[in-house]
């Protein structure tokens, strides 16, 4: 090496130190210390500058916000210096069982912190007291370690906690409330979930921790030594959804007036010593699942208000004393699937009866006094089980099925290999699209299940869909997602294998197998009805892609040491360091000057690199460029225009399109707005949703760059405009396309986003005539996450507004839906919303008539759509649009709801726009038809909104 090559080597190496240290100093000696003492730490966790990419951190303005390491073999444990980084928000360490040791006292420091996750891990001794200073924390998982000793009272000064999960520990103790100034666990008021199961908690379930002012849902305090009798006070929280309390050691009477609970899906205190009368459940009209077993009841029948439970699936009432015959009409519940009513003293005829339901799966009846038994015919696909009653006696029931308790196999494994033919080497496991690879892989525990038909594979497929499309809105690089061996353990929760296959690659890398812990852990993922919450126990993932992908800054450092070892010596290394230093605070001065006017002051130039994790992807653009790709924004550019300003079309050197939108003088937002958006906007990706390629802001001026699609507008298809035609599938492609890009923005945005403008000119068509929803102009995000609604100042397209939001000026989803409504209207008839002075929906109102054919539309249906048999679904379409269009909100679909319908409809008319998915619901609803939503998808709060968003 040449001296002039040292030298350069040297320059380039000090620039480096330039470019790169982002950090704030002390969180970044705090990271260093924290990750020093651990092992397997990424292998980029190197230098002075952890917010410039180190795998798993994500900063806001040079603060580190966001730790998240999950499943990553990480091993050691959680030094006080954790308590050092005041700004993070976000703390995942789930899935590393060598993370071992307490947790330090220090954690109770970090003021912003809103979600801690140590779900899987390995860490003992008692949780601190100092988790209760977490004034912001909504979400805490310590489930599943080995956290030992009482649950801290100063828990209950955790007002804004949403929800609490310490199954699965040796937490022992009672259930701590508050008295005098000390705090306790009935003061969590907002605390949705209390899930306590699994410990060695003892003592009384104490009367006060429950009360009308709470608003709990889940309260899971099963497999305890929880002793002495149910306090009637449960009774009060009408917000309950779901109460385990079975396997512990609670005695005395169940509180009658534990059915005033009409919101409670499950309920199980099984496996106690409860004694006396068994409170009359009628008007629990939602309850699924109720499981009384084991218990020392003092009845005498089975009790006839159970036939009144219209909603139960399963009935669990084994060894609980039941004497007499079995009313024949229990068996007509429209929704019973399992009768476990085994070891009781049941004598008479077993008589189904004629009228039984339909999903009836089991019923097993093994060792009571049934005399008699009269095989139904048709009735073959029930398992009946009778083995140990005198029916079984008798020399020709003997040999059949129903008296031989072989046939008792446990639930049906499902196999659904379609595999069989490829051989996978060793360690590789075909994916279910049949790919050898390294799936990620681990158990998923859920502890409230409203059915156990376990062998109805259709349930799985629905979870693995709806897995599939979380971790698509993430952008996780998954290919496949894999459920199999449903197993019920002795604690009552249901295990489920879980696989989930990278795409592209064999394998992932570091940051896809922390994001997919992420995902799962974070409730990010919400399992569809009949699965409530659930913990994922993850296996150790060794099989990382090369090592070298991430180490970008590693590199650097090393060539760093390669020349000073070569120049010969500590002293330029000094020099090296203090110059970073120096550089370091360079910058950080010139940083502060320029951040008071200009909010982008502290962002990367390039963002494209992925290093600031608010910006998804999206780039700085300066004036010149833009200027340049637009041809110095020339009317021969320019795509549109509206009330913010004009739309030009652009080309990028690399010949991509885009277009850019820019922002006329008055209508101009501050800059900290214009980044919000910005950050928001980023943050959206979706299939059907224009992508933001990145921004400019500068020289007063405000444009947003998206990317350019080619085939126009909705309207201007509709209007012929444009020289896209769209017949009748086209049309149902353009609803299903925006409905999915809405229910993406409502449901899996972070936070939530109203759109607010939902309208035909802002619907474009891609290549495939696809619908991409464009201008988020207007756009709201929910990010208070108490109230379901936002208060705005009205705005909006006329003709398309919801008339409910503009009376109350409180903005919901269901506006969008409204919108939505009004534009299905448009579709089919191709008129603007008001014409000649008359409103779309009044219009279709006047002029249908149900008992025609079509509705009797002809007149006003747009000619191009078609017509007769081509017009399959219609009448369904126009109901739908209807539905959307009410006036009450309350009374309109969710776009959840819109999608399935859509999806309905494009199967009659013979068209799977994405057969998967529209085959996989239907057969879900069909399994799952008759039961109400599961409580755990329908707990009304948006917490991902109030979690910062990951990459
Ligand atoms: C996990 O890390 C520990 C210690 O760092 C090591 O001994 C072990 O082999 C690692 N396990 C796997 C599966 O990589
Ligand atoms: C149960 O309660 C319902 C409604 O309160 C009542 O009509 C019914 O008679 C009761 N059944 C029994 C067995 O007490
Ligand atoms: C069934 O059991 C009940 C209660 O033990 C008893 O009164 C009745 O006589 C029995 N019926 C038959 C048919 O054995
Ligand atoms: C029993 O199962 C068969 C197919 O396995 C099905 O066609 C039939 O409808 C089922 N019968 C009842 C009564 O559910
Ligand atoms: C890990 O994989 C993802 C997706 O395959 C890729 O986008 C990302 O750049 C990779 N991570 C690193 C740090 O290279």
């Amino acid at each position: 090496m040449d001296q002039r090559t040292k030298v350069l080597l040297l320059l380039v190496f000090i620039k480096f130190f330039l470019i790169a240290a982002e950090t704030d100093q002390n969180d970044a000696a705090a990271l260093r210390a924290l990750g020093s003492s651990w092992e397997n730490t990424p292998s980029n966790w190197v230098g002075f500058d952890p917010c410039g990419g180190w795998v798993g951190i994500e900063c806001i303005n040079s603060r580190v916000t966001s730790i998240t390491l999950t499943n990553m073999n990480l091993t050691g444990q959680l030094s006080g210096d954790i308590g050092s980084l005041s700004e993070l928000q976000t703390l995942d360490l789930s899935s590393n069982k060598l993370m071992t040791g307490p947790l330090p006292q220090a954690i109770g420091n970090l003021k912003n912190l809103s979600s801690l996750c140590l779900t899987g891990c390995g860490f003992s001794g008692p949780i601190p007291n100092g988790i209760g200073s977490l004034q912001q924390l909504l979400y805490l998982a310590l489930t599943s370690n080995r956290f030992s000793g009482p649950i801290p009272n100063s828990i209950g000064n955790l007002s804004n906690l949403y929800y609490l999960d310490l199954t699965d520990n040796q937490l022992s103790g009672s259930i701590p409330v508050s008295s005098g100034t000390i705090p306790g666990l009935d003061m969590l008021l907002q605390t949705r979930h209390f899930h306590l199961g699994k410990n060695q908690l003892s003592g009384t379930i104490p009367p006060q921790l429950f009360s009308s002012n709470m608003n709990a849902i889940h309260v899971l305090f099963d497999n305890n030594n929880l002793s002495g009798i149910i306090p009637s006070s449960l009774g009060l929280v009408q917000t309950l959804e779901v109460v385990r309390l079975d396997r512990n050691s609670l005695n005395g009477s169940v509180p009658s007036n534990i059915s005033n609970l009409a919101n409670l899906h499950e309920l199980a205190l099984s496996n106690n010593s409860l004694t006396g009368p068994m409170p009359n459940l009628t008007g629990m009209n939602l309850l699924n699942y109720l499981d009384m077993g084991n218990n020392s009841f003092d009845i005498s029948e089975v009790p006839p208000w159970l036939s009144s439970l219209q909603s139960l699936t399963t009935l669990m009432m084994e060894h609980t004393q039941l004497e007499g015959p079995i009313p024949a009409n229990l068996f007509s519940l429209p929704n019973l699937q399992i009768v476990e009513l085994s070891n009781n003293h049941l004598n008479g005829t077993l008589n189904i009866g004629t009228t039984y339901s339909n999903l009836l799966q089991s019923i097993d009846l093994q060792n009571n006094s049934i005399t008699n038994f009269d095989p139904i015919t048709g009735g073959n696909n029930i398992t009946i089980l009778l083995e140990g009653n005198p029916t079984c006696e008798n020399t020709d029931q003997k040999t059949e099925s129903y008296c031989n308790s072989s046939q008792s196999s446990s639930p049906n494994l499902m196999s659904r290999n379609n595999c069989l033919q490829v051989s996978c080497s060793s360690d590789q496991v075909a994916s279910p699209k049949c790919k050898c690879a390294y799936p990620y892989k681990g158990t998923l525990f859920f502890r409230a299940l409203s059915s156990l038909d376990l062998g109805n594979s259709s349930y799985y497929v629905a979870v693995e869909e709806s897995l599939m499309q979380t971790f698509q809105s993430y952008d996780l690089p998954v290919d496949s997602v894999s459920l199999s061996n449903p197993t019920i353990d002795s604690f009552g929760y249901l295990g489920l294998s879980l696989q989930v296959f990278p795409s592209g690659d064999d394998r992932f890398n570091k940051t896809g197998i922390t994001m997919i812990g992420y995902v799962l852990n974070n409730l990010s993922f919400r399992p569809p009805r009949l699965f409530g919450p659930y913990f994922l126990i993850a296996s150790i993932y060794d099989y990382y892609a090369g090592n070298s992908e991430f180490d970008r800054s590693n590199k650097k450092v090393s060539s760093g040491i390669i020349i000073g070892a070569a120049v010969g010596g500590s002293i330029l290394l000094l020099l090296l360091v203090l110059a970073g230093v120096y550089a370091y605070h360079q910058k950080k001065r010139a940083k502060r000057a320029t951040e008071q006017n200009n909010p982008f002051a502290n962002w990367d130039v390039n963002m494209g690199s992925g290093g600031v994790p608010q910006l998804k992807g999206a780039r700085r653009f300066s004036y010149e460029e833009l200027k340049k790709y637009t041809n110095n924004f020339s009317e021969a550019n320019g795509i549109g225009s509206g009330g913010y300003g004009k739309v030009y079309r652009g080309t990028l050197s690399t010949g991509k399109m885009i277009a850019i939108k820019r922002a006329q003088r008055d209508s101009m937002q501050g800059g900290h707005e214009f980044k919000t958006e910005i950050e928001l906007l980023s943050r959206v990706h979706h299939k059907n949703l224009v992508i933001l390629e990145g921004f400019c802001f500068e020289q007063a001026e405000q444009m947003l760059v998206y990317e350019h699609v080619p085939n126009g507008t909705v309207m201007d298809s509709l209007s012929g405009k444009s020289r896209i035609r769209l017949d009748w599938m086209g049309r149902l492609n353009v609803a299903i396309g925006t409905a999915r890009g809405l229910v993406y923005l409502h449901e899996h945005a972070n936070p939530p986003i109203i759109h607010r403008d939902i309208k035909s000119s802002n619907i474009l068509l891609d290549e495939s005539l696809n619908a991409k929803v464009a201008d988020f102009g207007l756009s709201k995000p929910k990010v208070d996450s108490e109230r379901n609604y936002v208060t705005t100042q009205v705005k909006g397209t006329l003709g398309y507004m919801d008339p409910e939001y503009y009376m109350t000026q409180q903005l919901t989803e269901k506006s969008d839906v409204y919108s939505f409504g009004v534009l299905l209207l448009e579709l089919i008839t191709a008129r603007r919303p008001i014409e000649r002075g008359k409103h779309i929906v009044k219009e279709v109102r006047d002029a249908m008539d149900k008992t025609q054919k079509l509705y009797n539309l002809h007149e006003i249906l747009d000619p191009p759509i078609g017509s007769g048999t081509t017009l399959k679904g219609l009448e369904k379409f126009v109901d739908l649009a209807m539905r959307c269009v009410e006036e009450l909100g309350a009374k309109r679909p969710t776009m959840g709801e819109v999608v399935k319908e859509i999806e309905n409809i494009m199967q009659l008319s013979g068209l799977n726009s994405n057969a998967e998915s529209a085959s996989t619901s239907e057969t879900f609803e069909e399994a799952s038809k008759g039961h109400s939503h599961h409580p755990y998808s329908n707990d009304g709060f948006d917490y991902s909104g109030s979690f910062p968003a990951p990459r």
